[in-house]
């Protein structure tokens, strides 16, 4: 597929007005996307998990105007406050995909969204809410066109989530997902998230991520700068390789369930992100101390008890855990008697794979 496979045909029945509810989840890569070229096309592929419990709900009530407008007209309303500092990323959204979504410009837009996490603390906040934004547009140009079928509208909801937030194109479908065209996965693209399309091992099928909340605050660099910092890297380009390699690896382990391959090529991912931030020019850490304490106590309790507990980390000092449910009450045990106490507020989210955006 291209854009152009996105660029409606159908002429519109008109619509008068309406509210369209949606949630979708966040997501935790395993490969990390980290770099990228105009138009939120990806440098490297990436792969993840699909979350369950932290979402971002949204409503998008639809009511049409008496003449179209140039350019989209909406408002937008955080957990029920009007939230002007999030326009102007509505504004490119809505800019970037107006050929897509041409339908809009006859209608104003009330978004209201919240979160049940807090957003801007590591957890990926936008990929959620752009997830969730992009799946309510679609679902409108579907009550235009009813013909759309369900798979369409979930590539086209990837499609425009992307041109949002590069990572939020990964948190419509589930329970794991591929960005970015890769050569031994058929069907991936630079475009769009794409189911993965071979067999998971049932050691994956329940998977946990607890979520040690160690910075709740807004992060020092924001994930735009990073990917830009990407450009010029001294590591970029074998950076780039290492990702497709680990992808091609991640892609065996997913269908063979090779516990130890895994947790050792997680933990490299989430480190070798950090490590790109650690290098670049300017350089910024955004780990805390707490977030290295919790690695050694990861690493301390996989010696000892051999449960296949590893860590993994997004842009942001949190650290998410990842195990097979079966060693649930285990783990938690643990987390309650060591890595409390270097969560901020001692507080955690336990999360397991989920399976997507859904409408309500
Ligand atoms: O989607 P963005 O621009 O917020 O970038 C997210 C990048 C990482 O979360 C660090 C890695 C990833 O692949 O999700």
């Amino acid at each position: 597929m291209t854009e152009k496979d996105f660029i409606p045909s159908e002429p519109f029945t008109s619509l008068e007005s309406g509210v369209i509810n949606s949630k979708a989840p966040s997501n935790i890569a395993l490969v990390k996307y980290w770099g990228k070229f105009p138009d939120q096309i990806p440098a490297n592929p990436s792969i993840s998990f699909t979350l369950n419990h932290c979402t971002t709900s949204t409503t998008v009530a639809y009511d049409k105007k008496s003449k179209p407008s140039d350019k989209a007209s909406f408002e937008f309303i955080f957990e029920g406050q009007p939230k002007p500092e999030f326009e102007p990323k509505l504004q490119t959204f809505f800019e970037r995909t107006s050929r897509y979504l041409p339908f809009l410009i006859n209608y104003h837009l009330k978004i209201s969204s919240s979160n049940s996490f807090p957003h801007s603390s590591g957890i990926a906040s936008s990929a959620s809410a752009m997830a969730a934004l992009a799946t309510s547009l679609v679902e409108l140009e579907r009550k235009h066109n009813p013909g759309m079928d369900q798979e369409f509208a979930n590539l086209k909801s990837s499609f425009l989530a992307r041109l949002g937030s590069g990572s939020a194109c990964r948190s419509i479908s589930g329970s794991l997902v591929v960005w970015g065209a890769h050569e031994d996965i058929h069907g991936s693209s630079d475009l769009y998230g794409i189911p993965f399309p071979g067999n998971i091992d049932k050691v994956f099928q329940d998977y946990q991520d607890t979520i040690l909340l160690v910075h709740r605050g807004q992060k020092q660099v924001s994930s735009t700068v990073g990917h830009k910092l990407m450009e010029g890297h001294p590591f970029a380009s074998q950076r780039f390789k290492q990702a497709h390699a680990n992808l091609k690896d991640i892609k065996e382990i997913m269908t063979n369930g090779d516990m130890d391959a895994f947790i050792a090529l997680v933990e490299r991912e989430a480190l070798t992100l950090h490590a790109m931030m650690m290098t670049s020019s300017p350089y910024f850490i955004l780990m805390k101390p707490n977030t290295l304490s919790i690695i050694e106590s990861v690493w301390d309790f996989r010696r000892e008890t051999s449960l296949p507990l590893c860590f993994t980390l997004d842009a942001g000092a949190n650290v998410h855990l990842l195990y097979p449910v079966q060693y649930k009450d285990k783990v938690l045990q643990f987390i309650k008697n060591e890595l409390v106490a270097y969560c901020e507020n001692g507080q955690y989210i336990c999360d397991q794979i989920g399976s997507g955006t859904k409408i309500s």
